[in-house]
């Protein structure tokens, strides 16, 4: 099995000052500098993004933004896009969050726009589907990540996807304290794999990483990590402090 390296991603979603971003960032980039064979992203505000790349950089720590648009400029007011992103020093960027998908009208033709920007602009786009918990009673959470799947990669080539990174974050587990169980996170990461392989190709479903979110802490990193489809996590509340962030990319020390 070809070999993926695990990504340990923050998002540090509506928190932090330009001063707070920084500092945490400056104390993660020293504490991970020992870190092997780990990617790591953490993706503040978008009014932090700037300062933040002047600390990290140089550091095993790599930039992300929590969302973008899919122009690359024009009359749209409080957008921000990939150029934009790029030229702040992004690497990454997370698309289709649940909060934005809840709160602010995301659907999966929009996320869809948003991937092809990314990718356009050469973006790692970090891709996040998951079940609510009435679907997930409802014996729906592998039709509703199916649907997700589809509509979100539709029109794409395994070619274009070769950075794609998917995040399954269950909605049910995310800012609960109620992670998945590995058994849970191991079917479904299982199932998204096998889902990319049948529209993609082989070739690409080993080689895709996919990320479990959703109440992801010290206490149970190892455990989620050791499951054979989970290549990494994208972490909200436990990445908002250096120390805590730094055990968790250290999960295989
Ligand atoms: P959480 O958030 O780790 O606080 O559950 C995860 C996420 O929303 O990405």
């Amino acid at each position: 099995m070809a070999k993926r390296t695990p990504l340990i991603a923050g998002n540090w979603k509506m928190h932090k000052t330009v001063a707070e971003s920084v500092e945490t960032a400056g104390q993660l980039a020293k504490m991970v500098a020992d870190a092997r064979d780990v990617e790591i992203m953490i993706a503040p505000a978008f009014t932090a993004l700037a300062s933040v790349s002047q600390v990290i950089r140089g550091s095993a720590v790599g930039l992300g933004a929590q969302n973008l648009f899919w122009e690359e400029q024009g009359a749209f007011t409080g957008e921000v896009s990939a150029p934009m992103l790029v030229s702040a020093g992004c690497r990454y960027v997370i698309i289709g969050h649940s909060e934005r998908r809840q709160f602010f009208g995301e659907t999966d033709e929009t996320v869809n726009r948003r991937i092809g920007a990314a990718l356009h602009a050469g973006l790692v786009p970090v891709f996040c589907i998951g079940e609510t918990e009435s679907e997930r009673d409802a014996e729906k959470t592998f039709s509703v990540l199916d649907k997700q799947i589809q509509k979100g990669l539709e029109g794409f080539v395994s070619e274009d996807l070769s950075s794609l990174v998917v995040a399954y974050e269950p909605v049910w587990a995310i800012g609960t304290g109620k992670a998945a169980t590995p058994q849970q996170a191991q079917e479904v990461h299982a199932f998204v794999r096998s889902k990319i392989e049948e529209r993609f190709g082989g070739a690409m479903a080993e080689s895709t990483r996919i990320l479990y979110g959703g109440s992801v802490k010290p206490a149970n990193v190892r455990e989620l990590m050791a499951l054979a489809d989970v290549d990494g996590a994208l972490v909200g509340g436990a990445s908002l402090d250096a120390e805590t962030f730094s055990q968790l990319v250290h999960f295989n020390a």
